[in-house]
């Protein structure tokens, strides 16, 4: 009788190893049961691993503030910085029945999020993407809000004047010319990369915001760690005044909240 082959993993790095581990777990209900053609395809996903293609896209899954995200790649993976937005959204207090919009919403992750913290609250996730507005449908179904409501739109034109009570955006904000982007090189582009040194997305956002915001209106970001100056000028610029600057988890300013 043949023998089954064993995972050996012996020739992968550390974080390969881990990962094909967590992959296991995610995947496999009874890891010590795995099939032939299970384990080689196993072996796949290591050779996958090593060469840096995100272990979420493997899983098909992300977690995002305590929850799981479906993403592939037509969309950026979630980040752990980018559920301070999160956190200040619920530290705001808003009102009952507000109006809130997610400009380049991706999986959905921060709008579902947003939609999650009140049900009375409206949540708009806009996206140009066709593909990220599909994967953001598949989130939307998968969480069944039913406060929760997907546009396809550049920015956010296609909303009326003084009809928003808080636009959340984390929008891309890479230079097209920074080596980082070498690392992220299975993500979208169009979800990194920003013209204007990475700024014009903040730039356009905040145009639209001035006449979007109901008067006292919010608008949250998300920035690069050492966008934070170039930011507040955009927002001053625009004539938002600076209500707060948030930090991250690892202490860098990450992102800016100000008001019309
Ligand atoms: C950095 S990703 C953020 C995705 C998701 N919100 C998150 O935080 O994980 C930026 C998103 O903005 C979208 N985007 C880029 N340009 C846009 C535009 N002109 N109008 C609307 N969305 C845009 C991209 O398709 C992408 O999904």
């Amino acid at each position: 009788m043949k023998s089954k082959k064993a995972i050996d993993l012996s020739e992968f790095s550390f974080e390969t190893r881990r990962d094909v581990n967590f992959y296991i777990k995610e995947k496999f209900k009874d890891p010590s049961k795995l099939t032939q053609s299970q384990i080689s395809k196993i072996g796949n996903v290591a050779k996958y691993l090593e060469v840096g293609y995100p272990r979420d896209y493997l899983i098909g899954n992300s977690e995002f503030y305590g929850r799981k995200f479906f993403v592939d790649q037509r969309v950026l993976i979630p980040r752990v910085e980018t559920e301070v937005l999160i956190d200040t959204i619920k530290s705001l207090n808003l009102c009952d029945g507000s109006i809130l919009c997610d400009l380049g919403t991706g999986s959905g992750c921060i709008g579902i999020s947003l939609a999650m913290l009140n049900k009375s609250f409206i949540v708009f996730g806009v996206d140009i993407s066709i593909d990220a507005i599909q994967v953001a449908r598949k989130n939307d179904l998968i969480h069944d809000k039913k406060n929760f409501f997907l546009i396809q739109s550049n920015w956010g034109s296609c909303f009326q004047k003084d009809s928003i009570d808080c636009i959340i955006s984390n929008p891309p904000y890479i230079d097209k010319d920074d080596s980082h982007l070498t690392d992220l090189e299975y993500e979208p582009l169009s979800a990194l990369v920003s013209n204007l040194h990475g700024l014009e997305a903040f730039e356009i956002i905040s145009q639209q915001a001035k006449k979007l915001l109901k008067k006292g209106g919010l608008i949250l970001f998300e920035h690069g760690f050492d966008q934070s100056e170039d930011v507040e000028n955009i927002i001053y610029k625009n004539d938002l005044k600076l209500i707060k600057k948030i930090k991250d988890l690892s202490g860098n300013d990450r992102g800016i909240l100000a008001q019309k």
